[in-house]
């Protein structure tokens, strides 16, 4: 699946051959290309989930993410359903085992294309670390 995800980015570089000139550090997050790979930034990568994954943080996240997240990603985070074909939803399941709680929160706080920042349906920020828990628990099956 890696294979798969580096060829998507090497395929976006800007199409003019090599890409030996594009600068070191964050890529730009593009405002409509669900087919470039979403990347959160460097400096989210170690923060640490202040929320301890407990089974009442976990219950907490469950319940958020059947209520808000659901239509998309479906039950099990795999996008199967009618509304995340349509709009391109993620796979969960292949997509957040290889990412820290850092940058996953930090998607679920900025957004991109249809996935809207967790602000626009009123969750927290701090309930976006309970959603993770609970995200953890369906990459686990
Ligand atoms: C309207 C449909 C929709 C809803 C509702 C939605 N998402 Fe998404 N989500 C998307 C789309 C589309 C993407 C891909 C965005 C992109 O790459 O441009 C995405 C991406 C993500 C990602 C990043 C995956 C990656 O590629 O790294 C996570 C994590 C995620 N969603 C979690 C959630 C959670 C948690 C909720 C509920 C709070 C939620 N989403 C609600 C459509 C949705």
């Amino acid at each position: 699946m890696g294979g798969t995800l580096y060829l998507v980015l090497s395929s976006c570089g800007g199409g003019k051959g090599t890409d030996e000139s594009l600068p070191a550090g964050e890529p730009p997050t593009p405002k409509s290309d669900t087919a470039q790979v979403w990347v959160a930034p460097e400096s989210t990568h170690g923060v640490m989930n202040p929320q301890p994954a407990s089974a009442a943080s976990i219950e907490k996240g469950k319940s958020i993410y059947l209520q808000y997240c659901v239509t998309c990603h479906g039950a099990d985070g795999k996008a199967e359903v009618p509304a995340g074909i349509a709009v391109k939803a993620s796979n969960l399941l292949e997509r957040t085992p290889a990412q820290s709680d850092g940058a996953l929160h930090w998607k679920l706080i900025t957004g991109r294309n249809a996935m809207l920042k967790i602000s626009a349906y009123g969750i927290s920020d701090e309930d976006g670390w309970h959603i993770i828990n609970y995200v953890r628990t369906l990459t686990k099956i």
